[in-house]
Formats: C-alpha cells, sequence, structure tokens
C-alpha cells in the first residue's frame, strides 16, 4: 500500500524517511512535502493544502493509500482525523476533540487538574484587569501563555511584573495572537531540566519513545526569542528510567485513560513537553502531534517498522506491540535564516548536502527548501536539521556539527551549543 504523510517540514520528512523504509509501503506522498521528501527512493511531494480536506480523501481514494499521517497541528485542531475517518480512511492522530489538549490550554489545564496530572498551578482569565491583578498579587517569575494556537509563541516566561503585564496586554489588548489571547492562562513558573516525552496511543494503551530534549531559543546558551526549536538529542540523560517509570504511570496513562473516561479517547502521538522537577515531572504543555525537531532525533534510533505501530494506533491494538531503540545517541541542529524568528529573506542557495551526507551517518533533513531547476534554494525559517548518530552523545555532537560546516547558505543561523545540556551531564 501507500502511505501519505501532511505536511512539509522536518518533521514530516524524517517520518517520510522512516516510512519508507517499511517493506510494507510502496511509495510515501508527502502534502505539500519538500525536496528532501523528492529525494527519498520511494517519496512524492503533492501539491496539496494542508488544510483541504476533501482534496486529500480524494487523493487517499484515487492512490491507493493504505495509511496517513498528519504531521502538523492545526489540521489535527480543524478536525483532520474525524473528517477522514467518517469517510472509511485509516488516519493517523487525534480527533479534533482529543487535539484540544493542544489547541486549548485551558482545556489541558482543566483536564489535568480532573485527573490529578502534575502540572503547574495555574488560574485562568478572560478579562484583562483581572488577569493583572492577579499577577501583581503572585508576583514574578510567572508565566502567561495565550489560550490557543499561537505557532508555538504564545508563551511568556516573565522575570518580573512588568514583563507579565506587558504580555497580558499584547495577548488581551492588542490580540498580537488574534482570537488565540482571548482567553489566556497564568501559571506558576517550574525550575528544573525540560525533556519532551513523545508516546504513541490508541485510545487506551500508551507506549512511550526515547526521550529528547528540544532548545527552544534561538541563541546560545538559551539566549533570545523562543522559535520552533533549534535543535534537538536524544537521549535526553535527565530521563533516568526511574522518571520515565513515573512519566508513564503519573502522566501518560492518566492522560489516555482521562481522555476514554471524558469519551474522547487519544489516538496518534501524545507528546508531554515535561519540566524535571525536585517534586518529579510535572507537565509544561501537551502537544498533540510528532515535536519538530524531537522527531528527527527519536525516529533515526528507532529500530523496525514504525508502519505497524502506526496502524495499530489507528486501530486500537497497540497493546503486545514493543520498540526498541539502537543504543546509541543522535543530534539535531537546526539551520535556520538569519533573521528567523523574525523577518528573514527567501532564496538562498544551499550548497554542500551530499558532502555532508558522505558520512553514512548523518542525514539531513529538509525543513524549509525549494528546488528551483537543479539548484536548491531556502524557503523559510528553519531550513535544514542536520542529523548524526553515533555510539555516544560527545561524537554524535561533534558529527553533526563536521557536517552543518560543509553546508552553506547566505546568512545562515546555528546555534553551537547542541546538547550541552546532557555533556554537562556526562562532566559530573
Ligand atoms: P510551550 O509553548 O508551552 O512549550 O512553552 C514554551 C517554553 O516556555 C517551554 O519550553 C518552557 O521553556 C517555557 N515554559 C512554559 N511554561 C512554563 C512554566 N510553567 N514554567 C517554566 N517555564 C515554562
Ligand atoms: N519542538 C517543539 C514542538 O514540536 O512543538
Amino acid at each position: 500500500m501507500n502511505a501519505l504523510v501532511i505536511g512539509g517540514g522536518g518533521r514530516e520528512h524524517a517520518l517520510a524517511w522512516k516510512i519508507a523504509q517499511s517493506p510494507l509501503i510502496e511509495k510515501v506522498f508527502c502534502a505539500p512535502g519538500n525536496p528532501g521528501i523528492d529525494r527519498l527512493e520511494k517519496g512524492e511531494s503533492i501539491a496539496l493544502s494542508v488544510d483541504d480536506f476533501e482534496i486529500q480523501a480524494e487523493f487517499i481514494a484515487a492512490r491507493d493509500v493504505g495509511l496517513t499521517v498528519v504531521g502538523p497541528e492545526a489540521p489535527l485542531a480543524a478536525g483532520v482525523v474525524d473528517y477522514l475517518s467518517e469517510r472509511g480512511r485509516t488516519v493517523f492522530g487525534p480527533s479534533a476533540a482529543a487535539a484540544r489538549l493542544e489547541g486549548s490550554k485551558a482545556f489541558a489545564k482543566a483536564f489535568m487538574a480532573r485527573h490529578d496530572i502534575p502540572t503547574a498551578a495555574y488560574a485562568e482569565f478572560v478579562e484583562p484587569e483581572a488577569a493583572m491583578a492577579f499577577v501583581q498579587e503572585k508576583g514574578a517569575p510567572i508565566v502567561v501563555k495565550a489560550d490557543g494556537l499561537a505557532a508555538g509563541k504564545g508563551v511568556s516566561v516573565c522575570a518580573d511584573v512588568d514583563a507579565a503585564l506587558t504580555a497580558i496586554r499584547a495577548m488581551m489588548v492588542d490580540r498580537v495572537f488574534g482570537d488565540a489571547g482571548a482567553k489566556i492562562v497564568i501559571e506558576e513558573c517550574l525550575v528544573g531540566e525540560e525533556a519532551s516525552i513523545l508516546a504513541f496511543c490508541d485510545g487506551r494503551t500508551t507506549m512511550p519513545m526515547a526521550s529528547s530534549q528540544d532548545h527552544k531559543r534561538v541563541n546560545d546558551g538559551d539566549q533570545g526569542p523562543n522559535t520552533g526549536g533549534m535543535g534537538a538529542y536524544s537521549p535526553a540523560p535527565v530521563v533516568t528510567a526511574a522518571v520515565m517509570r513515573e512519566i508513564e504511570e503519573r502522566i501518560l496513562r492518566p492522560v489516555v485513560a482521562g481522555m476514554a473516561r471524558e469519551d474522547t479517547p487519544y489516538t496518534g502521538i501524545l507528546y508531554a513537553g515535561l519540566m524535571i522537577t525536585e517534586q518529579g515531572p510535572k507537565v509544561i504543555e501537551f502537544n498533540v502531534r510528532f515535536g519538530d525537531p524531537e522527531t528527527q532525533v527519536v525516529l533515526p534510533r528507532m529500530r523496525g517498522d514504525i508502519v505497524p505501530l502506526l496502524l495499530a494506533c489507528c486501530n486500537g491494538a497497540l497493546e503486545g506491540h514493543e520498540i526498541d531503540y539502537e543504543d546509541n545517541a543522535c543530534v539535531t541542529v537546526v539551520m535556520a535564516s538569519g533573521g528567523y524568528p523574525g523577518p528573514y529573506e527567501k532564496g538562498k542557495e544551499i550548497a554542500g548536502i551530499d558532502a555532508a551526507e558522505a558520512d553514512s551517518d548523518v542525514i539531513v533533513f529538509h525543513a524549509g527548501t525549494r528546488q528551483e531547476g537543479d539548484r536548491l534554494l531556502t524557503s523559510g525559517g528553519r531550513v535544514l536539521n542536520v542529523t548524526a548518530c553515533d555510539p555516544d552523545i560527545r561524537s554524535a555532537i561533534d558529527k553533526a556539527y563536521g557536517a552543518v560546516r560543509k553546508i552553506t547558505f547566505d546568512d545562515a543561523h546555528y546555534r553551537t551549543d547542541i546538547g550541552r545540556r546532557a555533556l554537562a551531564r556526562l562532566d559530573v
């Protein structure tokens, strides 16, 4: 059968790359895809909109697509899984009702409160005056979050009260995130180290993948504004076996059980963004999809065929499946357009990918590229995810940066310290 991946970034390239390795799959279509996906032997980008479910349904019927995997959150929140499954299609991801775990922070917080899932203490507001009074009373540090989807930019971690008041005004009065800021959540600032856990879910059962850690700030030393993610590595040593057990028992299983009990069973990937605090792991946020760039470091470590797992999630048959990971480390460095996450120029010519990939431990996932004749050009903020696996984290970092140095485009920006927290743990 054929597979369809919806989306066109580095996460979707990694998904298409892994799905294409399955003997069950003849062809992996990706909508809208990218030039990296076209370079896969079984890969083909198709010019379909991520948001046009009707066209997607027609394509699935016409091209013998037996499995559709949805990358980004927007079509999930808009109900792509409901639409396609009502038409008898096998589609990996949560329903719109279940996708509220990411689509509404207020929903996610109230759900966690109902099911006693550890997270930061919080309050929600629809009136700016009440929100401001709350911040004045609580003091800083404090975290202000737009309720709705804001392309990863709706969170302000505020070191002082003034910054929190400014964030409230921007979200609720100036509406910089539109309706996403009509309601806000204000929460306690958690202290600890962050980690991401992505778990397969079939509505009843959950199976976590290997841990990873994202680097959200644009500059070295976690400075500068938040981005979609500037790099990642797996595994995250902060997630010891004991911490992973606690995550499963106190977070993943209660989420799946709670969603089932509330008649919105959770299928697809549950992504728990966690703070590993002195009191144990606490939820910072849920995402309802594969993480980007976490997927790019977790899938290269996964042994075996991912397709039976994806199908099992769609069919409520995950129990009994197992996943194995290579006993190694994987690092991805995001090469971005200069200026990102602010305004940046597109259309810069990219060179050196073949040289970087000459090392068989290196994979360059495309995130924002465009083919023009025989030239590969930049076409997004995050351009490439330069990924390397090696037996240990230190050499994986060295390999990834060795590959980065072979790739050039004008104004390229990347962090030089991806993986530093893992190294710091090795040194103690
Ligand atoms: P989010 O988009 O919810 O993942 O938030 C973006 C980033 O803000 C997270 O990766 C954390 O670094 C930070 N953050 C969010 N909520 C909190 C919190 N309650 N305490 C500390 N940091 C937080
Ligand atoms: N890496 C963060 C995200 O996927 O939202």
